[in-house]
C-alpha cells in the first residue's frame, strides 16, 4: 500500500513539514521525482532542516528512505546533505536507499541549464539552476548516466562521452564558464555515493509492500509545475503528480491509496510564468512578509497571491486527491479581509477550467471576499477552537475543489497541524 503526498500549487505548499509529520506513521518514504530543485524545510528539535535530495522521512530513525528511479540525482548536493544529516546523528548508511535506475546530474547540465536560461533572456524559465532540465533531457534522450552505472567499469567511458556531447552544445551556447571545480567535487561526491545502499528500487520497494509495510511517496514541486499538466513550457521537467509515483518508483497504480494533497491557505510561485491571482500590491508584500515567502533553495523572494480555486480543484482531478492539507493557515491571521478565485475572465468570459495555455491570454482572477478571523490561530490544537470565519473559508473550499481539508497546518513545528 502507497499514500502520496504531492504539491497542488507551483511548489513550496510545506510538503517537508507534512512528510515528517506524518512519515512515523510509515515504514519507507520515499521521492519519486525532482531533483535538487527541490527545497523541503522541516524542523528537528527546533532545528531548522532544508532537504534537496534526501527524502523527509529522514528524521525518523525507524523509517526507511529510497531516492526512486524518477529522481535526478547531484552527488555533490547529496553528499553535503548527507554529512549535515550524518551530524544531527543520523546513519545515512543504515536508512537510505538509492535506486540503481536513477539518473544522475553531472556538472554539465548544470552549466547547461545556466546556458539555456541565459540565451532565452526574458523569456526564461527562472530555473533554480541545478540542471534539472538537462538532466531528463538525457534521461529521454536515452543518454543519461544511471547510478548503477557507477559500479560498471565502463562509467568513465560513458561519462567522457556525455561530456563531450554536453560540450558541444556548452560551444553552441558560447559558454564560456570554466567547470574544472565542479568536476572536482563531483568525482569526489561520486566516491561517497559509492559507499551508499544502492538497490534494485523496484524490487525492493514492491517487497516492502508485499510484507505489508507502509509506503509513503514524497512529491516535489508542485503540480502546476507538471511537465505535462502544468504552465508550460514555465515547469519543470518532471510528472509531479501522483501518476509519476508509478513511473518514478516502480509500482503499479492498484497500489496507490490516499493521495493527500497539500496547498498553502493562499498562494505563491517561485520563477517566472502565469500566475492569475497574483498580487503585486501591498497586499502581495504583506503575504511574503508575514509568510517569510523566500525560496528554500535558492532564496528568491516568491511571489504571492490569493488561493486560486480554479487551479485547485484541476489539481484534485489530475492526482485523484482524497485528502487536502492546508498549510499556512496562520498567515492569514492578521488580514481583515481575504479573498479566493473562483474563475479566470478571459475575453470577457467567466471559466472555471485551466486553460490549455496561460501565457498568451489575458486573466483576469474572479474573486469571492471572505471576513478574515483576525486572531493568532498559532497555539490552536483542536479543530473546535478554530475560528468560525476559518471554518467558513474552508468550507467554501472543500465545495469548490470536490475534496475535503482534512489538516490544517498553522505554524512551520512539527506540532502546529490540527485535525479536522
Ligand atoms: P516544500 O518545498 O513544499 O517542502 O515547502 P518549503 O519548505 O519550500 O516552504 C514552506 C515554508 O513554510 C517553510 O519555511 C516551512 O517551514 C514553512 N511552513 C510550513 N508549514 C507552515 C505553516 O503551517 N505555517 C507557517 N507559518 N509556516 C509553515
Ligand atoms: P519544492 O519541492 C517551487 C520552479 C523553478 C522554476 C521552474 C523550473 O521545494 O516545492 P527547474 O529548476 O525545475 O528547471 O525550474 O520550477 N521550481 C520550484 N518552485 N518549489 C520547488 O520545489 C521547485 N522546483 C522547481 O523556480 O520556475
Ligand atoms: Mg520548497
Amino acid at each position: 500500500m502507497v499514500d502520496v503526498i504531492l504539491g497542488l500549487q507551483w511548489g513550496d505548499e510545506g510538503k517537508g513539514k507534512i512528510v515528517d509529520y506524518f512519515a512515523p506513521k510509515y515504514d519507507v518514504v520515499a521521492r519519486f521525482q525532482g531533483g535538487p530543485n527541490a527545497g523541503h524545510t522541516l524542523y528537528v528539535n527546533g532545528e531548522k532542516m532544508v532537504l534537496h535530495q534526501i527524502p523527509s522521512g529522514i528524521f525518523h530513525q525507524n523509517t526507511i528512505n529510497i531516492i526512486g528511479n524518477g529522481v535526478v540525482l547531484d552527488p555533490v548536493t547529496l553528499k553535503k546533505e548527507c554529512d549535515k544529516v550524518a551530524a544531527m546523528g543520523i546513519d545515512v548508511k543504515k536508512n537510505l536507499f538509492i535506486s540503481e535506475r536513477t539518473n544522475i546530474i553531472v556538472p554539465t547540465h548544470r552549466a547547461l541549464d545556466k546556458a539555456s536560461e541565459m540565451q532565452k533572456g526574458e523569456s526564461k524559465i527562472g530555473s533554480t539552476l541545478k540542471g534539472i532540465g538537462p538532466a531528463y533531457m538525457d534521461k529521454t534522450g536515452r543518454n543519461a548516466i544511471r547510478v548503477g552505472d557507477l559500479l560498471d567499469k565502463s562509467f568513465i567511458t560513458q561519462y567522457i562521452k556525455l561530456r563531450l556531447k554536453h560540450q558541444k552544445l556548452l560551444d553552441n551556447f558560447n559558454f564560456i564558464e570554466d567547470i574544472t571545480a565542479w568536476e572536482e567535487e563531483f568525482f569526489e561526491a561520486l566516491e561517497f555515493l559509492r559507499t551508499l545502499n544502492v538497490v534494485n528500487g523496484e524490487y525492493f520497494i514492491n517487497k516492502k509492500i508485499s510484507e505489508g509495510k507502509k509506503v509513503l511517496a514524497e512529491g516535489a514541486q508542485g503540480s502546476m509545475l507538471d511537465i505535462d499538466f502544468g504552465t508550460f513550457p514555465f515547469v519543470t521537467s518532471s510528472n509531479t503528480i501522483s501518476a509519476g509515483v508509478c513511473t518514478g518508483l516502480g509500482v503499479s497504480p492498484k497500489q496507490i491509496n490516499e493521495v493527500l494533497g497539500v496547498t498553502k491557505a493562499y498562494c505563491t510561485r517561485v520563477g517566472s510564468g502565469p500566475f492569475p491571482t497574483e498580487l503585486e500590491d501591498a497586499t502581495g508584500e504583506e503575504l511574503r512578509k508575514t509568510g517569510n515567502e523566500f525560496g528554500a533553495t535558492t532564496g528568491r523572494p516568491r511571489r504571492c497571491g490569493w488561493i486560486d480555486l480554479v487551479a485547485l480543484r484541476y489539481a484534485c482531478m489530475i492526482n485523484g486527491v482524497t485528502q487536502v492539507v492546508m498549510t499556512k493557515a496562520d498567515v492569514l491571521d492578521a488580514f481583515e479581509d481575504l479573498k479566493v478565485c473562483t474563475a479566470y475572465k478571459i475575453d470577457g468570459k467567466e471559466k472555471q477550467e485551466v486553460p490549455f495555455q496561460m501565457t498568451r491570454v489575458q486573466i483576469e482572477p474572479v474573486h469571492k471576499s471572505f471576513k478574515g478571523w483576525n486572531i493568532d490561530t498559532t497555539s490552536i490544537t483542536e479543530a473546535a477552537k478554530l475560528p468560525t470565519q476559518m471554518s467558513s473559508y474552508i468550507d467554501f473550499i472543500n465545495n469548490y475543489i470536490g475534496a475535503p481539508v482534512k489538516f490544517v497546518s498553522n505554524g512551520p513545528g512539527r506540532e502546529q497541524i490540527i485535525s479536522l
